[in-house]
């Protein structure tokens, strides 16, 4: 690959293998992601969207393999740097890692605690600066919950603390956004209705977003790019018009009826 591709990728993952005890959830992987590119993963449950994402975060070791990202390799990070990447790389995790208790302003605000240390998250969730609320009121009207800005986020339904899982993620100003099936918890047009804004967020600042989904469908619909993943293998990545009505059957295994009615 010519050096000019290289400084333009995100993730570069090349012989990525994890295992959790006996269980092998990722083989072999490769994958380049480049700047700006929104790409859906789908698959079976169990195949390792998970796995993959957290790994993409630094937040779990490959087995064996390497990441490289932004051009530099993870494997031999000091906590300095990969303190760093995680203030660059947005999670939004399959759970939302929420503080139910903490007011919707207050959840937004710990997407920074990478970038600003945990004493400074301290102080900015006992008296936030007016700039900052400010900042995350408009983050939060671009999501569609401005007027929850001071809610108690338990109060709030499933797909708009979805929101404000995205709203933290925006607020951290990341280079990549990892989204964990995100919209799990929604009806189909609100599911609809954030999958755009993230593609929208992503083409707007040219941050890279993954995102794991389930509803196939939106991620053939929406995405130019999407990775099949099975047990732990890539069975395909390419653009959805490319991708085979047998591939995305043998993805899941499913009978033909049973996929994509218009397919
Ligand atoms: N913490 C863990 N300990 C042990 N095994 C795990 C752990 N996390 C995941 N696994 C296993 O690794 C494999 C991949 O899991 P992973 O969560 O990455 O799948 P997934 O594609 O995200 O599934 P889903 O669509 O259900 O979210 C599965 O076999 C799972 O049981
Ligand atoms: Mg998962």
């Amino acid at each position: 690959m010519p050096d000019t591709a290289k400084e333009k990728a995100t993730f570069i993952v090349s012989g990525v293998t994890h295992s959790y005890n006996q269980t092998n959830a990722l083989n072999s992987i490769e994958l380049t992601i480049n700047e700006g590119e929104c790409v859906a993963i789908v698959g079976p449950s169990g195949g390792g969207k998970t796995t993959l994402l957290n790994i993409l975060n630094s937040s779990i070791k490959p087995s064996t393999g390497k990441v490289i990202i932004q051009g530099k390799d993870s494997t031999n990070y000091t906590p300095r740097e990969l303190k760093s990447v995680r203030s660059r790389i947005s999670l939004i995790p399959q759970n939302l890692a929420l503080v139910d208790s903490f007011r919707v302003w207050q959840n937004v605000i710990t997407g920074k605690i990478g970038q600003h240390g945990f004493l400074k998250l301290l102080k900015n969730l006992t008296i936030p600066a007016k700039e900052q609320l400010t900042e995350i009121h408009s983050i939060l009207d671009r999501v569609g919950i401005e007027e929850k800005l001071f809610s108690i986020t338990k109060n709030l339904s499933g797909g708009q603390k979805q929101r404000v899982a995205v709203a933290r993620s925006i607020f951290q100003s990341p280079a990549a956004i990892l989204a964990d099936e995100p919209v799990s918890s929604v009806d189909p047009a609100r599911a609809k209705s954030l999958v755009e804004l993230l593609i929208k967020i992503s083409n707007e600042e040219n941050t890279t977003l993954l995102m794991s989904l389930h509803n196939l469908e939106l991620a053939m619909e929406k995405f130019p790019r999407v990775i099949g993943i099975r047990n732990g293998t890539v069975c395909f990545d390419r653009s959805p018009d490319q991708i085979s009505k047998k591939e995305l059957q043998e993805l899941y295994q499913l009978e033909e009826n049973e996929i994509l009615e218009d397919g």
